[in-house]
C-alpha cells in the first residue's frame, strides 16, 4: 500500500485538480448563465404562477392603471404570464422603437391573439396575419388610405357630422355624447366605405352586431358554449358577413371614390388582389379598429374641453385665423397621448429578440405597453396636458398610433375624422354644451376609453 502511494498521490491530486477545475468552471458556468438570464430578462413577479397577470393585462378596467403600476414597481420593463405563456411587457420609448426595428424582419414575429379573436376577426384579416402575408394585405390596404385617398373621404364626413350636429341639437336635455359619438363614427366609417348613409334601421341593426360582436371579444374564449358571449358574437359577425357581401357585389358594379371601391381596385405590383374573403375580414377589421378608436379620442377631447374652459375658448378663437388646423393636431396629438386609446398590442416572439437591456426568449410574448409608453420620461413633465407639446419637443402621434410594420393604417383617416368633428363642434355652426354634475368622469376600457357613466351633457 505503502509502495503505491508515490505515484497515487500525484494521479489523485492530478484528478483532484482537474476534477475541482471542471467542477467550478461548471458552477460558474451555470452561475454565470444565470445571470445572463436573470440580466437578460426583465424582473417581476406574476401574481399566479401560469396565468400570471393575464387578468389585468386584459381587464378593461385595470389595463392602464395595472401599466402604470407595475412600471413604478419593476421599471420600463417586466416578465410575466399572459395567456398561458411567459411575457415580457415593455414600456419605454427607446426600447419600443428597438423592438419594432426587429418586427420588419418577416419571421421574427408574429400575430398573436387568443383563438376565438381569430375567428371573429376572420383568418384573412391583417391583424391576425404575419409575416410575408401580413406586409402584401398591408399593401394593398394602405393604398386604399394613404393621405391622398383620405382627402377624398372629407365629403363623406362631412355629411355624417351633418348628421351628428342635427342629431345633437334635437336633444333635449343631457344625453351621453360617448353615445353619440360612437353612433357618429360608425356613420363616417359607413360613408367612407359606401359614400351614402343607411337607413336609420340598418344602421342600427348593424351598431346591434358589432355591439355584440365586441362583447365577445373581451369576453372568455368559450364559443363551444352556444348561449356564451364568444358564441353569441360568431353568430352577429355572421349577420355582419352578410351586409358586407351584399355591399361589395353591388359596389363591384360601381367602382368610385369610397374605401370599398379602392379595396376592391387595389392590386399589388404582380396584379393580385384582394380576393372576396380578404375584403370581408378586412373591411370588418377597419370597421372594428376605426370606430370606438376614433369615438374615444373624440370623447376624451370633449371631457377634456369641457374641464378646462380657457382652453376651449382658445380653440375656437385660433378657429377663426389660419393656425386652426395647426392647433387643433397639437390638441388632438396631446389627447392622444393623454388618453391613448389602444393600451397595449402582443406579438410572439419567433427569433430571440435582443434590446438594449432586455432579451425575449423566442417563445416569450412580447407586450408593448402603449399605455404607459405615452407617459414615459422621455416625455417633459409627462403628467401635464400642454397643448404645445407637439410643437415644442419632437412628439409625434405615431406614439399612440403603435409603430413599425404594424403602425395604424388608419391614422390618417382617424386624424381627418376626428379634426373635422372638432372643427364643426368649435366653429361658428357648432354649439356649447355643459356638463351634467354628479356623473363619473374616470375613464374605462371598453374596448375604447370612454367615461364610465357615458360623458352625460346638455346643449347651452
Ligand atoms: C385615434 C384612432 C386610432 C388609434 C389610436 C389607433 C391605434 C392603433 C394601434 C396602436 C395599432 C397598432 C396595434 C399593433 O401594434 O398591433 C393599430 C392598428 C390598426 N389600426 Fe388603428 N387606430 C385608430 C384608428 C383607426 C382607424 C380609423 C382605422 C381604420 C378605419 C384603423 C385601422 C387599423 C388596422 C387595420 C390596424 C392593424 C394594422 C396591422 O396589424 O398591420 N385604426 N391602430
Amino acid at each position: 500500500m505503502k509502495r503505491r502511494l508515490p505515484w497515487l498521490a500525484p494521479l489523485a491530486l492530478f484528478c483532484g485538480y482537474h476534477f475541482s477545475v471542471a467542477f467550478c468552471g461548471m458552477t460558474i458556468g451555470v452561475i454565470r448563465r444565470q445571470n445572463v438570464a436573470k440580466e437578460a430578462l426583465p424582473p417581476g413577479k406574476a401574481k399566479l404562477p401560469i396565468f400570471g397577470d393575464t387578468l389585468e393585462i386584459l381587464n378593461p378596467k385595470k389595463m392602464l392603471s395595472y401599466q402604470l403600476e407595475r412600471r413604478e414597481r419593476w421599471g420600463a420593463s417586466w416578465t410575466t404570464s399572459v395567456l398561458f405563456k411567459k411575457a415580457v411587457v415593455i414600456t419605454g420609448q427607446h426600447e419600443m422603437s428597438l423592438a419594432r426595428k426587429h418586427e420588419s424582419r418577416p419571421k421574427a414575429f408574429e400575430a398573436f391573439f387568443p383563438p376565438h379573436h381569430q375567428k371573429l376577426f376572420g383568418e384573412s384579416s391583417l391583424l391576425v396575419q404575419s409575416g410575408l402575408g401580413h406586409q402584401r394585405l398591408r399593401r394593398l390596404i394602405q393604398s386604399a388610405m394613404v393621405p391622398k385617398a383620405v382627402e377624398r373621404f372629407k365629403s363623406f364626413i362631412d355629411v355624417a357630422i351633418g348628421d351628428f350636429l342635427e342629431s345633437c341639437r334635437r336633444e333635449r336635455g343631457y344625453f351621453s355624447m360617448t353615445k353619440k359619438l360612437q353612433e357618429t363614427t360608425l356613420r363616417i366609417v359607413v360613408q367612407v366605405l359606401l359614400g351614402e348613409d343607411l337607413p336609420e334601421e340598418d344602421l342600427e341593426y348593424l351598431r346591434r352586431n358589432l355591439r355584440i360582436w365586441a362583447v365577445g371579444l373581451l369576453s372568455a374564449p368559450l364559443n363551444f358554449i352556444p348561449w356564451s358571449n364568444a358564441a353569441r358574437a360568431m353568430r352577429a359577425r355572421g349577420k355582419v358577413e352578410e351586409i358586407l357581401l351584399k355591399w361589395i357585389e353591388e359596389r363591384s358594379k360601381k367602382l368610385d371614390d369610397t374605401l370599398l371601391s379602392q379595396l376592391i381596385r387595389a392590386t399589388d405590383e404582380d396584379g393580385s388582389a384582394l380576393s372576396t374573403k380578404e375584403i370581408v375580414d378586412n373591411v370588418f377589421t377597419l370597421v372594428f379598429a376605426g370606430i370606438d378608436t376614433t369615438a374615444s379620442t373624440l370623447s376624451s377631447s370633449f371631457k377634456k374641453l369641457s374641464q378646462d374652459t380657457e382652453l376651449q375658448k382658445l380653440l375656437r378663437e385660433k378657429l377663426q385665423g389660419p393656425e386652426g388646423e395647426r392647433y387643433l393636431d397639437a390638441f388632438l396629438t396631446e389627447i392622444l397621448r393623454t388618453n391613448p386609446p389602444a393600451p397595449f398590442a402582443m406579438r410572439l416572439v419567433r427569433e430571440p429578440l435582443k434590446l438594449e437591456n432586455v432579451t425575449v426568449p423566442a417563445g416569450y410574448l412580447l407586450v408593448y405597453g402603449l399605455g404607459a409608453s405615452l407617459s414615459d420620461e422621455c416625455y417633459e413633465k409627462p403628467d401635464e396636458f400642454q397643448l404645445m407639446r407637439a410643437w415644442n419637443q419632437s412628439v409625434t402621434t405615431s406614439g399612440a398610433f403603435g409603430g413599425g410594420p404594424r403602425l395604424c393604417p388608419g391614422r390618417y383617416l382617424a386624424a381627418q375624422s376626428a379634426q373635422q368633428v372638432l372643427a364643426a363642434v368649435l366653429g361658428p355652426e357648432g354649439f356649447h354644451w355643459k356638463l351634467k354634475e354628479d356623473q363619473k368622469l374616470e375613464q374605462e376600457y371598453s374596448p375604447g376609453l370612454f367615461p364610465i357613466d357615458g360623458l352625460m351633457l346638455e346643449l347651452s
